[in-house]
């Protein structure tokens, strides 16, 4: 082996001794000079930073989408441009509720964060292995997540608390059941589908617009555990994903994803018979068919997490020429949220980290702070303000995007009227075999135990509502009388 590199201190000065501090004789005191002890011992009191407010437990990988179909028609957007064009991508998967330590095999929703390295700046799909969410208007989302962290005084998870919000928010209703069906405890991420969730745009090079959804399915199958299976998983390692998925990756083992899209004509968005901008609900796929896109794979693990997977900012306010935003009010709210969030966590000049900078050259006129470690050459020290006569970074009006129709009353609307939280749900259920529905249902009844009388009824009516045998099933579960729901349900 060659000789190894020198050690020195952050200033780069070479160190002598890495193993004794310098002391006044043998037995000590030390002394105040010992700058390299000092200097070790600070960095390791500044080595955390605040961990995400939710999706704190994460995995993640490198590697790239491989466009197969063309999809020029609905957007121009650089990285569905050619047959065969590859683009580099992140992809962060995470739990929900569980802070950093929290054990891998929970039942939770999964986020699956995709920063594409794109030739026009990176685009972000900050999406969930679900379709759909728990809640369709941002004021909801901290509630929520309240629901599911822990309780301020006996600091445990509350059930309680999670079926007093659920059974008060009937739009929860879609998602709750797939969070207790099977797909609600994958068994590795490579195992489970991803969903943009949220309606977007695409606009083609006519300058017209289209609605999408994302979807990214498993090449590798669905697999799930059992809330027993994972129980014991869990009993034998904590990082069950992290030991897949990277481990997977080292041993070239590379998962994939079918990429595709539901597309819809923007004049479309007035005659579906339910609203599509809703994050409760799906497109069906026999009304918008899925169209594919390309392949997604993982290739290539971190060399360090933290630098890489702790410290990537994903944001659904990161778009690209081609693909813009929806009136989703969850989406609208998302779009300030995260960049705040990363300012917060990380610092004013996150984007400038390696794992979140774009490939193309930025050029923005953003100027001091914190860690201004980078360059942002405009090739003239001159420009630094907007306008200026010195030719320095300019507005593209080429990149305008179509104008979009809006109308109404600026008013607070009562997002539970007139909004049907059953058939979809329903739908789900009757797509279940006979033993799916059923593991559904112990799931639930296994999640309910201890929790008040007068809450598991409030939540079995939303059951009935969306299938009587769905209702009826956990009422049973939980001992309830099953023969007393549909007159209580007509009685209301
Ligand atoms: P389809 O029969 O065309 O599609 C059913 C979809 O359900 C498939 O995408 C399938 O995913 C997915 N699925 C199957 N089992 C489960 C489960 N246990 N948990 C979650 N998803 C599951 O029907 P529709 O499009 O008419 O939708 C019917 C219902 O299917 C919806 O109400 C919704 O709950 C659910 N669904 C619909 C999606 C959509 O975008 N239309 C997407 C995902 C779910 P896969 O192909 O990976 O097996
Ligand atoms: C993470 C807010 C809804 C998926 C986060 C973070 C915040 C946040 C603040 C932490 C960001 C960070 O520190 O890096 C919100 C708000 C929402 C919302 C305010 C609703 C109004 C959703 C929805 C989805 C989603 C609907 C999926 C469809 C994710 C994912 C992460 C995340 C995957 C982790 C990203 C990563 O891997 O770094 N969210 N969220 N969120 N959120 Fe949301």
């Amino acid at each position: 082996m060659s000789k190894p590199p020198t050690l020195t201190t952050t200033a780069g000065a070479p160190i002598s001794d890495n193993q004794n501090s310098l002391s006044a004789g043998p037995r000590g005191p030390l002394l105040l000079q010992d700058y390299q002890l000092i200097e070790k011992l600070a960095h390791q009191n500044r080595e955390r930073i605040p961990e995400r407010v939710v999706h704190a437990k994460g995995w993640g990988a490198f590697g790239t989408l491989t466009i197969t179909h063309d999809i020029t028609r609905f957007t121009k957007a650089d990285l569905f441009s050619k047959l065969g064009k590859t683009t580099d991508l992140l992809l962060r998967f995470s739990t929900v509720a569980g802070e950093q330590g929290a054990a891998d095999a929970e039942r939770d929703v999964r986020g699956f964060a995709l920063k594409f390295y794109t030739e026009q700046g990176n685009w972000d799909l900050v999406g969930n292995n679900t379709p759909v969410f728990f809640v369709r208007d941002p004021m909801k989302f901290p509630d929520f997540i309240r629901t599911q962290k822990r309780h301020p005084r006996s600091n445990l998870r509350s059930p309680t608390a999670m079926w007093d919000f659920w059974s008060l928010s009937p739009e929860s209703l879609h998602q709750v059941t797939i969070l207790m069906s099977d797909r609600g405890l994958p068994v590795a991420p490579m195992f489970m589908n991803g969903y943009g969730s949220h309606t977007f745009s695409f606009i083609n090079a006519a300058n017209e617009r289209f609605w999408v959804k994302f979807h990214f399915k498993t090449m590798q199958g669905h697999k799930h555990y059992t809330n027993a299976e994972g129980a014991q998983v869990i009993a034998k390692s904590r990082e069950s994903y992290q030991e897949e998925l990277f481990g997977g990756i080292e041993r070239g083992q590379f998962p994939r994803w079918k990429m595709q899209v539901q597309v819809m004509p923007e004049a479309d968005a007035d005659k579906t018979p339910y609203n599509p901008f809703d994050l409760t609900k799906v497109w069906p796929h026999g009304d918008y068919p899925l169209i594919d896109v390309g392949v997604l794979e993982l290739n290539r693990n971190a060399n360090n997490y933290f630098a890489e997977i702790e410290q990537a900012a994903f944001s659904p306010s990161n778009i690209v020429p081609g693909i813009g935003f929806s009136p989703d009010k969850m989406l609208q709210a998302r779009i300030f949220a995260y960049a705040d969030a990363h300012r917060h966590r990380i610092g004013t000049h996150y984007e400038a980290l390696p794992v979140n900078q774009p490939k193309n050259p930025a050029h923005h006129y953003h100027k001091d702070g914190a860690m201004r470690f980078f360059r942002n050459d405009t090739g003239n020290p001159d420009a630094y303000y907007e306008p200026n006569s010195v030719n320095g970074p300019a507005e593209a009006p080429d990149f305008r995007e179509p104008p979009l129709a809006i109308s109404g009353d600026a008013d607070r609307y009562n997002h539970r009227i007139g909004n049907d939280d059953y058939s979809q749900a329903g739908a789900l259920f009757r797509l279940m075999t006979l033993e799916q529905r059923g593991r559904l249902m112990d799931n639930i009844a296994e999640a309910m135990q201890g929790v008040p009388v007068e809450i598991i009824k409030r939540q079995v009516v939303h059951f009935y509502r969306a299938d009587p045998d769905y209702g009826i099933g956990v009422a049973t579960r939980m001992g309830l009388s099953a023969a007393d729901l549909p007159q209580a349900i007509a009685a209301e």
